[in-house]
């Protein structure tokens, strides 16, 4: 099935008016698309009638030692990646950077509060305000109903619940499970800057979010998660950039701390910045854990 590519305001809203009646879901990607993104294009044809997917390599997002010149461009490679999954009128917006910021970079921006405060935040100044700035920017532009995130960019993720939750948005955010390779290494565009030898000790991420979830499940308390984490993921990366443990309003865990928990960890391989995250329950010790509907006759 052909897909509609559109580059400008005009096409977009010709290509949305041809969507017709029915609802809109938006996959909004950087490109170089892979598995994990056509797992969200797969659950987005799900929930809605209609799918846009954008491609736009934003600058706003992108520190000024960071990569946006080398960052994988690839839209021909995109479009036969999606092609296989299309129904009639889903449609690929692929602006310039022109086409969404025609007078330079903005100078209103949205801020992301609290959660653009740590760990991205602190390391990637601003980094969460350009994400949030297109985000918005598209979903001003595509009105979806719909709009999905990987739970890969679990932060981001955060940040742009908090931005359709404190602005008032009417949008839908649905979260997708991470999509790995066969070796558990979560699939990442950034993946593809990895040596053989480099992919090898990236592969410690991995290590560590299962350490951390070993030590949480024999009821280690906050502290104990992020030092099992740290323990297996420092000695393989260049630079280790965090190992947090955050509760679900994206604050890290104290070490009293019990419920339903995010590890996260970012570390440098070779020149290659790499993140992930695992969902994770933690009991600390000595807490007494409430037993609710959910829990108990089991
Ligand atoms: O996750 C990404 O690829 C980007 O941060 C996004 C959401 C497309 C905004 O540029």
């Amino acid at each position: 099935m052909t897909i509609d590519v559109v580059h400008d305001g005009v096409g977009l809203e010709r290509a949305l008016a041809a969507q017709g009646e029915g609802s809109r879901a938006v996959v909004m990607t950087m490109g170089a698309l892979h598995a994990g993104h056509l797992a969200l294009v797969r659950r987005a044809h799900e929930l809605a009638d209609h799918v846009v997917v954008t491609v736009f390599v934003n600058p706003l997002q992108f520190g000024p030692t960071e990569d946006l010149e080398r960052y994988p461009r690839d839209l021909a490679g995109d479009l036969g990646r999606l092609e296989p999954l299309a129904v009639a009128g889903d449609v690929l917006f692929a602006p310039s950077v022109a086409e969404m910021y025609p007078t330079g970079d903005p100078a209103v921006r949205v801020s992301a509060g609290p959660v653009g405060e740590l760990l991205e935040g602190t390391l990637r100044p601003g980094h969460l305000d350009g994400v949030l700035t297109v985000v918005l920017k598209l979903l001003h532009r595509i009105r979806p109903q719909v709009a999905l995130f990987g739970q890969k960019d679990a932060q981001q993720l955060a940040a742009v619940r908090a931005m359709v939750h404190d602005l008032d948005l009417p949008v839908q955010v649905v979260a997708v499970p991470t999509v790995r390779d066969d070796d558990g290494l979560a699939l990442s565009s950034r993946n593809a800057y990895l040596s053989p030898e480099q992919r090898q000790r990236a592969l410690a991420l991995v290590g560590a979010l299962r350490a951390g979830e070993r030590a949480a499940a024999a009821g280690a308390g906050a502290d104990e998660v992020r030092a099992a984490a740290r323990q297996v993921l420092a000695p393989a990366v260049d630079r280790l950039d965090y190992v947090e443990l955050v509760d679900e309003r994206f604050v890290p865990m104290g070490p009293d701390a019990s419920g339903p928990g995010t590890l996260l960890l970012a570390g440098v391989v070779g020149t290659t910045r790499l993140i992930d995250n695992v969902p994770l329950q933690v009991v600390a010790p000595g807490a007494v854990q409430v037993r609710t509907a959910d829990t108990i006759g089991g």
